[in-house]
């Protein structure tokens, strides 16, 4: 991890207040992992005064992609700058997601902008061709479905749902992940879910219910958390998690973001 200046390579608006930015940086693009984010500087005066967590949507040959939502002061700003700027960078920060965890079936359920890292994820675990890869995609309305499209030209099955129904299905993310399991045992006739893998990422209600689901059924399960950060890299003890372990906690940007959902006290 160190801080860098990437360049811009572009930064698309691509849904209503969702854009893609592309860096080009080598030292990234050799390191960064599926489920690692960077900390971006927003701007070069004091405000806002940290700076701003983002997910590594993908890895390229050149640098990273970051896909992100503008909710704020911090996201505006981003939203705002152009090709051809340097942007001030810390990455790659954190654990990602455990490649090696990746079964014969592997589910990925991703809430609102919990997208973003799935797609680094999803074209990790690609490379073994023999892989199946589902991608539940939960949004809050159609306008908010992202990235359907590329799953589906990497080869996962891909099924949406919505809040309103405006787009796929009407409900949780997660009746979608229990329709998933109840067919896939069907289909398999296997006793149990061995060969599975689930991994999720979305607001911590999401991923408390798609934890209890996997554990439920016996399925290894990695849960990545967008909680709130400052330093983002183990300092300000500002980002802390619960967990079973008897140190009682762990931070989110040091430790996490990615976790077993088993080692979580939810
Ligand atoms: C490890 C990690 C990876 C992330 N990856 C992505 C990503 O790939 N794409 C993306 O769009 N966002 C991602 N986020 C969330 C992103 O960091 C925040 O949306 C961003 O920092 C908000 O900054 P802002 O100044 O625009 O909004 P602020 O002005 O700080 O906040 C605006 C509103 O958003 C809420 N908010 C801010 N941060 C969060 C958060 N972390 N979780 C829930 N609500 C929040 C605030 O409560 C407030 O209501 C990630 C967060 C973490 C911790
Ligand atoms: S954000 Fe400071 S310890 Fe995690």
């Amino acid at each position: 991890m160190k801080q860098l200046n990437a360049k811009i390579l572009s930064n698309e608006k691509v849904g209503t207040a969702f854009y893609k930015m592309r860096l080009a940086s080598s030292y990234l693009a050799k390191l960064a992992k599926p489920g690692q984010f960077v900390e971006i500087r927003c701007s070069k005066g004091t405000a806002p005064l940290l700076r701003r967590p983002l997910g590594v949507h993908r890895v390229s040959s050149l640098g990273i992609e970051v896909l992100y939502e503008v909710v704020g002061k911090g996201t505006e700003i981003i939203s705002n700058k152009r090709a051809g700027e340097d942007l001030d960078i810390i990455g790659p920060l954190g654990n990602g997601f455990d490649l090696e965890l990746g079964s014969d079936v592997n589910i990925l359920v991703a809430g609102g902008i919990g997208v973003a890292p799935l797609m680094a994820l999803a074209e990790g675990l690609s490379v073994k061709k023999s892989r199946k890869i589902h991608v539940l995609i939960g949004a809050r309305v159609k306008s908010h479905v992202m990235c359907e499209g590329e799953f589906k030209a990497l080869g996962c099955a891909v099924k949406v749902t919505t809040d309103d129904g405006s787009r796929g299905y009407k409900g949780l993310v997660t009746e979608l992940l229990k329709k998933l399991l109840a067919t896939h045992k069907v289909k398999t006739y296997l006793p149990d879910f061995r060969g599975i893998t689930v991994y999720a990422c979305g607001p911590n209600a999401m991923l408390k219910s798609v934890a209890a689901i996997a554990m439920e059924h016996g399925i290894p399960c990695q849960a990545s958390f967008e909680e709130r950060m400052a330093c983002g890299v183990g300092v300000c003890l500002g980002c802390p998690v619960k967990v079973k372990s008897p140190e009682g906690y762990k931070m989110v940007c040091k430790d996490g973001p990615v976790f077993d959902a088993g080692e979580i006290l939810w």
